[in-house]
């Protein structure tokens, strides 16, 4: 695993850019697994950035995002087909056909699971990128899901839904569930590069590296995956730093 510290979260949207970039110059018909919430907006910002100055072209790539809220559809401005909108597709350009996102208002949601699963089944992603909860979850697997974990519909923790409050009127509007890739898709990707922002990610980036690799953990199984590089700012980086 190739940990890499950064000042602050400028810095870190930099860095993972010139990752971002080097993947599409290297293969400009990539298939990227992006993330949503909070941590990647920077990086959406360069992304964007980076098109409109012609240096990478989304025009071959194809997207597939890690979940998506049961209950919201793509116009809900909570939703995570929106956010996608919002910080990156409607600033770059990419064929309509080429985003990919479960679809959370589905009249079968377990025939969704299977639909977005055949999908990922038929692509590889080429670089993954991931957040990382305060409990551990990558993507919405959240504590105790399964390694082998497929798309599936999650049930959400409190902890994540208190967590996902901010963007939200009152707690009682934040979906109970989700559809999310399994661990096991994510683990599936040739690339994977997780960013860790802020001292409330400090406790999970140290049980992320240094704590066992269990399931009561999710991100813990991206240490036996061969190419894995995390960033992090000064904050989530605290705890790593006061061990060695
Ligand atoms: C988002 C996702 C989640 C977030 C995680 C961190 O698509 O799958 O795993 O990456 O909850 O969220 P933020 O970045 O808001 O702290």
């Amino acid at each position: 695993m190739n940990i890499i510290q950064c000042n602050d979260s400028k810095e870190v949207a930099l860095i993972s850019y010139r990752i971002f970039k080097e993947q599409l110059i290297k293969k400009p018909n990539s298939t990227l697994g992006l993330a949503t919430g909070s941590t990647p907006i920077l990086l959406y910002n360069e992304l964007i950035k980076g098109s409109q100055l012609n240096e990478i072209s989304f025009k071959k790539v194809n997207i597939f995002n890690l979940d998506e809220y049961v209950g919201l559809n793509s116009e809900h401005k909570n939703s995570y087909a929106f956010f996608m909108k919002e910080y990156l597709l409607n600033f770059i350009e990419i064929e309509d056909n080429h985003f990919h996102i479960p679809n959370g208002t589905a009249c079968d949601l377990i025939e969704e699971c299977h639909r977005y699963n055949n999908l990922l089944s038929s692509t590889k992603i080429d670089l993954q990128l991931l957040g990382l909860g305060e409990n551990g979850h990558i993507g919405f697997n959240e504590p105790n899901t399964s390694f082998d974990s497929t798309t599936h519909l999650v049930e959400l923790t409190e902890n994540t839904r208190k967590n996902n409050s901010i963007y939200f009127k009152s707690i009682n509007d934040i979906p109970t569930h989700a559809i999310t890739m399994g661990i096991s898709n994510i683990i599936n990707a040739t690339k994977i590069l997780l960013l860790a922002i802020g001292e409330n990610k400090a406790e999970a980036v140290y049980n992320l590296i240094n704590g066992p690799i269990d399931v009561k953990f999710p991100g813990s199984i991206l240490r036996n995956h061969p190419d894995v590089t995390i960033i992090l700012d000064k904050e989530a980086a605290t705890l790593i730093n006061k061990v060695k």
